[in-house]
């Protein structure tokens, strides 16, 4: 087949519906985009175990300890899958890992902030895998077949992770004066950085044109951000937590939300590797990948072993 109809061919099934497949022809740059964005996307799954990593020591019983054992666990699951949603795009899962190591591949700006207090946990629950999932079920109809499988699955444990969030928050909301202060100070900090999580306005987004075009997104950077911002403030009324934006609004005209300017210097300067973790992240995966290089190394002597013995 020419490369006219190749062409033709892939932009038929994105407009029918029909998911590109890993031996299927796709533009170079629509895989690009898609090994750019799933790995990202896996990235942020395994840096995301960190802040939440620190306080399963510190839970404050059984049942949370167990609950929080299972979320990361989860976590690292969802980058698993997507690393290997992403090689089947042709690149291999050390050279994703290299890209991540030194600073060239992106991960979600949110895990660049630190957990102080258990609270944050519950917040990160409730406002990090809520915006999470807000972005990720259009992701289930994404039109690469491997990257949109995997999400099925991602989002409905996303799905219980925010509410085991806002369930651990619930608890806080009904406790002492101490326990609510805590939890008003924990939404306090990670109200904006969750917001910050749907990436630049859309006049800003530079990847959004293409990746909307190839169905790639399916909706907005601004539009997924208005809807979980019209989604959270009952939740947050329920908890009895204000969220800290002054100009936060019912518009009736609009009937969304209106919300305050996001600080697009303090965005830019984490995504750029500035943010309060960043580095202390980054650090934390290289050490534990060097410290994993053992396992590595005997697998690959024992898949090695068990060939020759084949052969
Ligand atoms: N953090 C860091 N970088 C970000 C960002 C964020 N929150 N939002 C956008 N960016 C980067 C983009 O990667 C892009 O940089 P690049 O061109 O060098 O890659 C640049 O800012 C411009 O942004 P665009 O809007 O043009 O980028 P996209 O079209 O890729 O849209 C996105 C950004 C909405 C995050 C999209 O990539 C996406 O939907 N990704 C899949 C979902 C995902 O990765 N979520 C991350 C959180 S997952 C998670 O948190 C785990 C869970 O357990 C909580």
């Amino acid at each position: 087949m020419s490369l006219h109809n190749e062409e033709a061919l892939f932009l038929k099934k994105i407009e029918q519906e029909i998911k590109i497949e890993a031996r299927d022809w796709m533009p170079e740059e629509y895989r690009k985009t898609l090994i750019r964005q799933i790995s990202q996307h896996a990235h942020s799954e395994i840096v995301g175990m960190l802040p939440e990593g620190a306080w399963i020591t510190r839970a404050p019983n059984l049942r949370r300890k167990l609950i929080l054992l299972a979320k990361v666990q989860d976590e690292a699951g969802h980058g698993l899958y997507l690393y290997s949603s992403a090689e089947t795009l042709g690149i291999t899962r050390d050279e994703l890992i290299h890209q991540l190591h030194t600073g060239k591949a992106k991960y979600s700006s949110i895990f660049n902030y630190p957990t102080l207090t258990w609270a944050d946990i519950g917040a990160i629950g409730w406002l990090v895998d809520g915006a999470a999932i807000m972005n990720q079920v259009m992701l289930c109809r994404t039109s690469y077949g491997p990257y949109a499988r995997a999400m099925v699955k991602i989002c409905k444990e996303e799905s219980f992770h925010q509410r085991q969030g806002y369930e651990s928050l619930l608890a806080l909301s009904k406790g002492s004066d101490q326990q609510k202060a805590m939890l008003q100070d924990a939404v306090n900090r990670w109200w904006w950085p969750s917001i910050m999580m749907f990436g630049p306005s859309d006049s800003e987004s530079t990847n959004s044109e293409k990746s909307m075009l190839w169905k790639i997104k399916r909706q907005s950077n601004d539009d997924l951000r208005q809807r979980f911002v019209d989604a959270t403030v009952d939740q947050a009324n329920i908890l009895g937590v204000t969220l800290p934006d002054p100009a936060l609004k019912w518009n009736e005209a609009r009937g969304h939300y209106d919300f305050g300017e996001i600080n697009w210097d303090e965005f830019w300067n984490v995504v750029k590797g500035n943010g309060p973790c960043n580095k202390q992240r980054l650090a934390a995966r290289v050490e534990a990948h060097e410290k994993g290089q053992w396992v590595r190394d005997a697998a690959m002597a024992y898949a090695d072993k068990k060939k020759k013995r084949a052969a």
